[in-house]
């Protein structure tokens, strides 16, 4: 029988790569998980304890299809207290993570044959999905040149005008490359004068090493930022994520909500809101993420592996392996039969260039990092 073209997509190695590690595992052979981007640590105790009551006072039914009104006024708050910044509640829609975000976000925005420009490398679901729907995902290239951002010609030479939409992540995977204030600026200035939708993932906000990002919400109304509480929050599993919407995409975008989601998760919407009163908590994770971040940008060039994307925020390096090898692929496979080193091959994030590149999460724990360098060092000399 018949099974369509959209289902052809590529697969998401990381989780490729997930699944190797776990049937590692179960042969009683240890892992260090260096390939989900991920934390290791639970989602914060207030929001546990949050679950736990909602377990036992709520019916935890469907739920609006843009999300339980406390949720919505307290992210609201959220950009008031962490950007400084007015966001009506009514703009925001809660989502099922940040990935049901960008289907809604695509599906509302752009119709088939329009051309979404995205970075090369760059998240691959956003290229997986933009394709099973039928959208073009026009890929700029981008390296440590223009520190794995784009610049107005880059994006000229992708089309220019001829542009439907652009998607950034500042910080980005998985490069941890962001934008400055002036560049995001410059970036949807552009678009605005281009009639390009700006889409702005803004994921990896809260995980950052010098300056805070900024957000494209306080720069233009008819953005569309996207967020979630898988990264800073620690909630990845909890499944949950918001969007921050212009005026003429909120009816559409609830509509395509209630008809493909109905809503969010009910226990993780109730459970989400204590999450914004657990800073402290949270910032301790990222405190350990600085730990790691510096502990391998001094160990891995001891190792070779001296070629880093500039991880200014998020989890990762982005590490060119090409003095090893043109095959990240096998290259992980074998680190992982050999030392017990989850990574994912940067064939994950680029198609062209990728298979040069590995990616390496450090949202574990200190200890495994530090393992990890000792390992990778004695296997890559
Ligand atoms: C840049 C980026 N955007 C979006 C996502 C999707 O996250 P979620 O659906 O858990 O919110 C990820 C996950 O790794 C990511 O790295």
């Amino acid at each position: 029988m018949k099974t369509s073209q959209r289902g052809a997509i590529p697969s998401f190695i990381v989780m490729d790569v997930m699944k190797a590690a776990a049937e590692h595992e179960a042969a009683g052979e240890g892992v260090l998980h260096m390939e989900v981007g991920q934390p290791s640590t639970a989602a914060p105790k207030g929001v546990v304890a949050a679950a736990k009551q909602a377990l036992d006072d709520d019916v935890l039914g469907y739920t609006l299809a843009t999300g339980i009104v406390p949720l919505r006024q307290r992210i609201a708050r959220h950009y008031m207290e962490f950007y400084g910044i007015e966001v009506p509640s009514q703009r925001i829609c809660v989502t099922t993570g940040s990935s049901a975000g960008f289907l809604l976000a695509f599906l509302a925005a752009f119709d088939p044959g329009d051309k979404v420009a995205i970075l090369r490398p760059g998240y691959p679901c956003y290229r997986n999905i933009l394709s099973a729907l039928d959208i073009e995902a026009v890929e700029v290239p981008v390296g440590p040149e223009s520190r794995f951002q784009p610049t107005l010609e880059m994006l000229d030479a992708a089309g220019g005008s001829r542009l439907d939409g652009l998607l950034i992540a500042s910080p980005a995977n998985p490069t941890g490359s962001m934008l400055r204030e002036d560049e995001l600026r410059q970036m949807i200035a552009y678009c605005q004068d281009k009639q390009i939708r700006y889409i702005s993932d803004e994921i990896y906000h809260g995980i950052t090493y010098g300056e805070q990002a900024a957000t494209a919400a306080a720069v233009d109304d008819n953005a569309v930022v996207i967020n979630s509480f898988s990264k800073y929050y620690s909630m990845t599993g909890w499944r949950l994520g918001w969007m921050v919407l212009p005026e003429d995409m909120l009816r559409p975008v609830e509509r395509l909500a209630q008809n493909l989601f109905i809503s969010a998760p009910s226990l993780a919407q109730h459970a989400a809101i204590a999450a914004f009163d657990c800073t402290e908590e949270l910032d301790g994770n990222v405190v350990r993420y600085a730990r790691n971040r510096e502990l391998l940008l001094r160990e891995l060039p001891k190792a070779g592996l001296d070629q880093l994307a500039p991880a200014d925020g998020a989890f990762y390096i982005y590490a060119d392996v090409r003095k090893f090898t043109n095959d990240a692929l096998a290259f992980c496979a074998q680190m992982l039969a050999q030392t017990g080193i989850a990574a994912t091959p940067g064939n994950d994030f680029d198609p062209v260039d990728g298979a040069a590149f590995v990616r390496f999460s450090f949202a574990g724990s200190t200890e495994d990092m530090a393992e990890a360098c000792r390992r990778l060092n004695g296997w890559l000399r």
